[in-house]
């Protein structure tokens, strides 16, 4: 199936499409993982207001639409199906979008505001494997892992505050246009991951 994920800043989507590409074996296809493995990509040729990624993202801004619209359109072109996660991220990306691909499903994870600031904050990440942890709600079990584990540099709580707000101006706008053509299924993201995974994959297999 071709499955867009939504939800805020710390929703769940890398940690739910981990799970969704492994159990339906597609394509896992993140514009925030793509883009911190160019940070300091050159992008001085458009003109803007920084010549790098990075430089948006360490402040919470979005990164100009061009850098992802790209990426998003390579990343596609060679997928069969796939989990799309961060992207679309306002309206113009939506468009976008639409001319790339049809998607069969779009899922949003629920999750209120206080509950997102406090799994930024407190989200570690494997930089060998990717793999997503917490400090309180998911630690590793391997000492080893624990060790190595690095904070992501847009989790402290200001940049996470903007990023939040940026969400409210740009990206909830994208929910509401799935939500009004009638593709939006909502999933309650409030719960602990397994239920909600259980709630993800039902809604997959139902929809699909
Ligand atoms: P991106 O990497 O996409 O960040 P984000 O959208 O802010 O989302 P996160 O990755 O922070 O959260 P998540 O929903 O994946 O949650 P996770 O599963 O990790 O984008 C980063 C930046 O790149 C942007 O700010 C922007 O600059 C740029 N960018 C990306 N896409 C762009 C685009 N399309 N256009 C322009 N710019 C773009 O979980 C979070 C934590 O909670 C973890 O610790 C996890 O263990 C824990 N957790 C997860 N689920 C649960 C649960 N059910 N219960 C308890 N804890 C949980
Ligand atoms: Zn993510």
């Amino acid at each position: 199936p071709r499955i867009l994920i939504l939800g805020a800043p710390g929703a769940g989507k890398g940690t739910q499409s981990a799970k969704i590409a492994d159990y339906f074996d597609i394509e896992h296809i993140t514009t925030g993982d793509a883009l911190r493995s160019n940070k300091e990509m050159d992008i001085s040729h458009l003109g803007l207001e920084y010549d790098t990624p990075g430089e948006y993202m360490d402040q919470g801004e979005l990164v100009p639409d061009a850098v992802v619209n790209a990426i998003v359109d390579e990343a596609l072109s060679s997928a069969d199906g796939f989990i799309l996660d961060g992207y679309p991220r306002n309206l113009e990306q939506v468009e976008e979008l639409e001319e790339m691909t049809d998607l069969d499903i779009v899922i949003a994870l629920d999750v209120s505001e206080e509950e997102l600031v406090h799994r930024l904050t407190g989200r570690r990440m494997d930089p060998e494997t990717g793999d997503i942890y917490h400090v309180e709600y998911n630690p590793p079990e391997d000492p080893e892992v624990e060790d190595r584990l690095v904070q992501r540099e847009d989790d402290t709580e200001e940049t996470v505050r903007e990023r939040l707000r940026v969400y409210d101006e740009n990206t909830a706008a994208v929910l509401e246009y799935y939500d009004e053509d009638g593709r939006l299924e909502r999933v309650d993201g409030e719960q602990p991951p397994d239920d909600v995974w259980e709630d993800v994959k039902e809604t997959v297999e139902e929809t699909s």
